[in-house]
């Protein structure tokens, strides 16, 4: 595991689009997995200065996302494919074709899971996989449990993500139940894993999931035993290890 210490979360963004650039670059048909939550934001904005500038460029980049909530159609301003049109997609020269984010409008739940991992599959698995960093230690919406869940799975959100993501929503009862997610197997068969945190708020789960003990109670703990993991966080995040 490699920890870069980042003054700020300017910095964290900046070094992690470096990173997610660098992989562009050297392999201009990599397949990024993508990730939502508002602390891949900066991220994905640096992405797309560099863009503008002529430094970096999408037009083979293949795409798949974390995750999706379930019910939630595209034009809905909360649904994670709204999000990546709006923060990324919409603003680089990716063809549209070659994002893929789970269909949370398929009310076959297993179907679309299963659709979603042989897709993934078939793309030759994610080059490098981004992810954030839940409060209670969940990466896409993988949510502590009894055990790791292997691949794409359909999971009832916990009320501690309800009530942190409510923030994004008009109240907490407009916040989906459920969401479509890929599983701890799906993000472990990452050739790379690159995860963001910032601020004091997460300071207790960078500790827990990154310095304690594997376990599927915080899910992120499993990334300890991927071979290739880089955190990105700032000072306030790395401040209780
Ligand atoms: C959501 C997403 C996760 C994300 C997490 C943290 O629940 N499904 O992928 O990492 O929120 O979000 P934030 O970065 O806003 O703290």
């Amino acid at each position: 595991m490699k920890i870069y210490e980042t003054k700020d979360y300017q910095e964290m963004s900046r070094q992690a689009a470096n990173i997610l650039s660098a992989q562009v670059i050297l392999k201009p048909d990599c397949v990024l997995g993508l990730a939502t939550g508002s602390t891949p934001i900066g991220t994905y904005d640096q992405l797309v200065d560099w863009y503008n500038k002529g430094d970096v460029d999408f037009s083979q980049v293949r795409t798949v996302n974390l995750d999706e909530y379930r019910g939630l159609t595209r034009d809905n301003d909360q649904s994670y494919y709204y999000f990546m049109h709006k923060h990324l997609f919409d603003r680089v020269n990716i063809k549209l074709e070659n994002t893929n984010v789970p269909d949370g409008t398929q009310e076959d739940a297993e179907k679309e899971c299963a659709r979603y991992e042989a897709l993934i599959e078939s793309m030759g698995g994610v080059d490098i996989q981004l992810l954030g960093l839940g409060h209670n230690g969940h990466i896409g919406f993988n949510e502590p449990a009894a055990d790791f869940a292997v691949t794409t799975h359909c999971v009832d959100l916990t009320e501690s993500t309800i009530e942190a993501n409510k923030r994004f929503f008009e109240s907490a009862d407009d916040v989906p139940r459920q969401a479509y997610t890929m599983g701890i197997g799906t993000i472990m068969k990452a050739k790379k894993i690159l995860l963001v945190v910032n601020g004091e708020g997460k300071a207790d789960i960078v500790a827990k999931a990154f310095f304690g003990p594997v376990t599927p109670e915080v899910p992120a703990s499993i990334l300890q035993l991927h071979r290739d993991v880089t955190i990105v966080a700032d000072k306030a995040a790395l401040s209780k290890i």
